[in-house]
C-alpha cells in the first residue's frame, strides 16, 4: 500500500522546541527512514486567518519563519513536499462538500475546538470559519490521500473527525478517500511540553517559550530562570521530579551520552532522578546540564537557519514549487471526489444521453 505523510503548522509565530520533541523531530526521521512514498508539509496560513483574522499580517510574516525552522530541522524540499495551505484552492473545494457530512453539534463537541474557544474568549463572538476549520483540516488531509499524519496528542480529535468524514463519504458515494491514522509521540514526555514557567503549553503569549532559532545566550538564559520544584528551597531538601518542567524537558531531550560527555558522576536519568528526589542535589547544577544538552542539539539547527536565511528568495522558491506539485496531487482527489459524487456533469456520457432520452420522448 502506498504510504503517504501530510501534516503542517499555522504560521502564527517562529516554532519553539515544543514543536520540535512533539512532531519537527520526528517528521525528519521519518522522511528519512525512506518507508513513505510521499510526504507533504503544510504552512497553514488559511487556518492561521481563522483566529488571526484582525492580523493577517502576522500570518504573512511568519510563513518564512515557519518553512526556515522546517528546513532547519533537515526536512528537505527533494524529499518532501512543502507548500502554502492558501495557494491549493481546491481545499477550499473539498471542505465545502465536507461540510454536507458533519452537524454543528458535532463540531461543538470536538475537545481542542472547545479549549481554543475558551483561550480565545470565543465564546460569543465565534467565527464560522474559526468553528469549521476541523473541516477545512479533514480537506488537507484527505486531499494529499494521506495514510500518516505524525502530529502532538492536542490534534487527535481533528484526526478523528477527519476519519468520521471519511466514513461518511466513502459510505455515500462509494469507496474514494483514504483513512488516516495518526501518528504520536513515542516518548511520553514528548507528547506536551511544558513552558519553561511550568504552565501545560508553551505558547507565545505565555513568552514561556524556547525558540529553534533562540541564540545561545537567550536559551541559557531561558534555562537559568526555568521554574523548577517549588518545595525544593535548599539542597538538602528531597526534590520532586514530577511535572517539575526540567526534568521533563531531560526526558524529552537527555540520552546516556550526554551523561557521559557532560556529567560521568552519572549513568543515566534514572540515576540523576534518583540524588534529586533522595535530597543533596542544587537545580543549578541540573539547570546547567540540561543548557548543555539542548544547546548540543540546537546548535546545528541554529547554525543551517542561519545559512538558509542568507537567500530568502531561494526558499520562497522552494514553497512555490511544492504548492505547485500540492496542488496537482490536491486537484486529482478532488476529481475523483467530484466522479463519485456525479457532478462531474460533462465528462458523464451516460447522464447526457439518459436526459436526452427523456427529453426526446
Ligand atoms: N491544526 C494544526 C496546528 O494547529 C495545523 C494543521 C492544519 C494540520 N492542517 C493540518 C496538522 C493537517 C496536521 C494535518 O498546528
Amino acid at each position: 500500500m502506498t504510504k503517504i505523510i501530510l501534516t503542517g503548522d499555522r504560521p502564527t509565530g517562529r516554532l519553539h522546541i515544543g514543536h520540535y520533541v512533539g512532531s519537527l523531530k520526528r517528521r525528519v526521521e521519518l522522511q528519512n527512514s525512506g518507508k513513505y512514498d510521499e510526504i507533504y508539509i503544510m504552512i497553514a496560513d488559511a487556518q492561521a486567518l481563522t483566529d488571526n483574522m484582525e492580523n493577517p499580517e502576522k500570518v504573512r510574516q511568519n510563513i518564512i519563519e515557519v518553512a526556515l525552522d522546517y528546513l532547519a530541522c533537515g526536512l528537505d524540499p527533494k524529499k518532501s513536499v512543502l507548500f502554502i495551505q492558501s495557494q491549493i484552492p481546491e481545499l477550499c473545494e473539498m471542505s465545502f462538500y465536507y461540510m454536507n457530512l458533519v452537524t454543528v453539534s458535532r463540531l461543538q463537541r470536538n475537545p481542542t475546538v472547545k479549549t481554543e474557544i475558551q483561550m480565545r474568549n470565543f465564546e460569543k463572538t465565534i467565527p464560522v470559519g474559526f468553528f469549521t476549520y476541523p473541516i477545512s483540516q479533514a480537506a488537507d488531509i484527505t486531499a494529499f490521500k494521506a495514510t500518516t499524519v505524525p502530529v502532538g496528542e492536542d490534534q487527535a480529535p481533528m484526526i478523528e473527525q477527519t476519519r468520521e468524514i471519511v466514513y461518511k463519504f466513502n459510505n455515500v458515494y462509494g469507496e474514494t478517500l483514504t483513512l488516516p491514522d495518526i501518528l504520536l509521540p513515542d516518548n511520553k514526555a514528548c507528547l506536551r511540553l511544558p513552558g519553561t514557567d511550568g504552565k501545560a503549553k508553551m505558547s507565545k503569549s505565555l513568552n514561556n517559550c524556547i525558540y529553534l532559532s533562540d541564540t545561545e545566550e537567550e536559551i541559557q538564559q531561558k534555562i537559568k530562570t526555568m521554574y523548577t520544584d517549588p518545595t525544593h528551597l535548599r539542597v538538602e531538601d528531597p526534590g520532586h521530579v514530577e511535572g517539575n518542567p526540567v526534568f521533563i524537558y531531560l526526558d524529552a531531550f537527555c540520552k546516556d551520552e550526554h551523561f557521559e560527555k557532560y556529567w560521568p558522576e552519572y549513568k543515566n536519568l534514572d540515576e540523576l532522578k534518583a540524588h534529586y528526589m533522595r535530597g543533596g542535589l542544587g537545580d543549578v547544577k541540573v539547570k546547567k546540564f540540561l543548557n548543555n544538552v539542548i544547546q548540543e542539539e540546537l546548535r546545528p539547527i541554529r547554525e543551517r537557519r542561519l545559512e538558509l536565511a542568507k537567500d530568502i528568495p531561494a526558499i520562497y522558491k522552494i514553497l512555490e514549487e511544492g504548492s505547485k506539485i500540492a496542488r496537482a496531487k490536491a486537484a486529482q482527489t478532488l476529481s475523483e471526489m467530484k466522479e463519485a459524487m456525479k457532478i462531474n456533469y460533462f465528462a458523464d456520457k451516460e447522464l447526457i444521453a439518459q436526459q436526452a432520452e427523456k427529453f426526446g420522448k
